[in-house]
């Protein structure tokens, strides 16, 4: 078993462990009491995931709530359900939720551990490899508006991760190409991500294809363990996307408003963030801050692992740009993109001119 420690600074005792592994869900308790002093817990997860993973985490000191399952649940009158769920079985404080899904139910869970008597402790368990490289990891907790994603929201940090591989197993085609998106994300921002250590994660994954889609499992532990050491690295520095953190929203601000216009019901989160970057790459070779060269490689990445990155849908253009103006990035009114200035590298650009912008939708 992996164990990768996420430190938050400048918070004192703010840190907390990422255990990495196969079989860690044969007896969950048995690792997360060493990381809480809760002794009675709320699970949280959906339909899908509580049967096929529900059972061990079903005890007599555990009560299960079981959701909606998908993104356009993620919303406000849903964590409402938690919240009453908690209040209904007089969950008390030292009491600790359990976030047992993906990035939505994570994202939710956390939110209402966040919120409920002004705060609970956590732990973060996610089935999805999204949600194992990318969303557990940080402590970025909200629910979605109709107008504007993840916006209402918190930072708050789990006790504990439990990425078992093993629930990788059971993901369908799709839901595993939606987890690779964002892995693709952190080849393309590695440098950025000012690590003390290079992964060399690109190179890795143009050589590592095969067994990736084979889902050999020392090879994904690894994958797996590079992205949660990035998004560490920069979670580490900035905690509270003051600056540095906004890097890992790469191909992010084209990825919500495709969500946010297409009611979250079309796209999966990750197809919208590979929609996402293959136009900043786009962007990014239009005005000149990367070469060709480098353009053809990452592209090539994308295709390589058979990314989503074009759509058929017309959209309407105001429409959309009214989206990507909703988020949370926007500052004074300029879009804040994420683009990328060269080979794993990245940088913020805000005075792009509209019609540039809306030239790749
Ligand atoms: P998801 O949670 O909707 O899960 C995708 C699908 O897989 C669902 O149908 C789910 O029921 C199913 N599923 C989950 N585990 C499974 C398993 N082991 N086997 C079979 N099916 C399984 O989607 P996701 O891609 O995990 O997460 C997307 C969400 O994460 C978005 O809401 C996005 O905004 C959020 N996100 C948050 C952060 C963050 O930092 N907090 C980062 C990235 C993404
Ligand atoms: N996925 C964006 C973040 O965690 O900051």
């Amino acid at each position: 078993m992996e164990n990768i420690q996420v430190k938050i600074n400048p918070t004192p005792g703010s840190s907390y462990p990422i255990l990495i592994g196969e079989n860690l869900l044969d007896n969950p308790y048995e690792l997360i009491k060493n990381y809480t002093r809760a002794n009675r817990f709320l699970v949280v997860t959906n339909e899908k995931v509580f049967s096929l993973y529900g059972s061990t985490f079903d005890t007599d000191f555990a009560e299960v709530i079981v959701l909606p399952d998908g993104e356009e649940y993620k919303n406000i009158e849903v964590l409402g359900l938690i919240i009453d769920k908690a209040l209904k079985l007089k969950i008390e404080r030292k009491d600790a939720i359990i976030a047992l899904g993906g990035g939505v139910i994570g994202d939710m869970a956390g939110f209402a551990a966040a919120i409920y008597q002004r705060g609970i402790d956590y732990i973060q368990v996610p089935t999805t490899l999204l949600a194992q490289v990318d969303s557990s990891v940080g402590g970025k907790v909200a629910v979605n508006h109709k107008l504007s994603k993840n916006v209402i929201g918190s930072f708050y940090q789990p006790k504990l991760v439990i990425a078992d591989t093993n629930t990788l197993n059971t993901l369908d085609d799709r839901q595993f190409k939606t987890g690779l998106s964002e892995v693709l994300k952190y080849a393309f921002i590695e440098k950025s991500c000012k690590a003390d250590v290079d992964y060399h994660f690109f190179e890795f994954l143009e050589t590592h294809r095969n067994e990736i889609f084979s889902k050999n499992h020392e090879v994904l532990k690894k994958l797996i363990k590079i992205c949660c050491l990035l998004k560490s690295s920069v979670v580490n520095k900035d905690e509270k996307e003051k600056g540095l953190r906004a890097i890992l929203n790469f191909g992010h601000t084209y990825a919500h408003a495709l969500e946010i216009v297409t009611d979250y019901r079309y796209f999966t989160h990750g197809e919208a963030v590979s929609i996402g970057m293959k136009i900043i790459f786009d962007l990014a070779l239009e005005t000149g801050t990367i070469n060709r060269d480098y353009y053809n490689r990452a592209t090539k990445l994308l295709s390589d692992y058979n990314l989503v990155t074009d759509f058929q849908i017309k959209l309407d253009e105001e429409l959309f740009y009214d989206a990507m103006k909703s988020d949370k990035k926007v500052s004074d009114g300029n879009i804040n993109f994420v683009m990328p200035v060269g080979f794993k590298e990245v940088a913020f650009k805000n005075n792009i001119d509209k019609k540039y912008i809306l030239s790749g939708i």
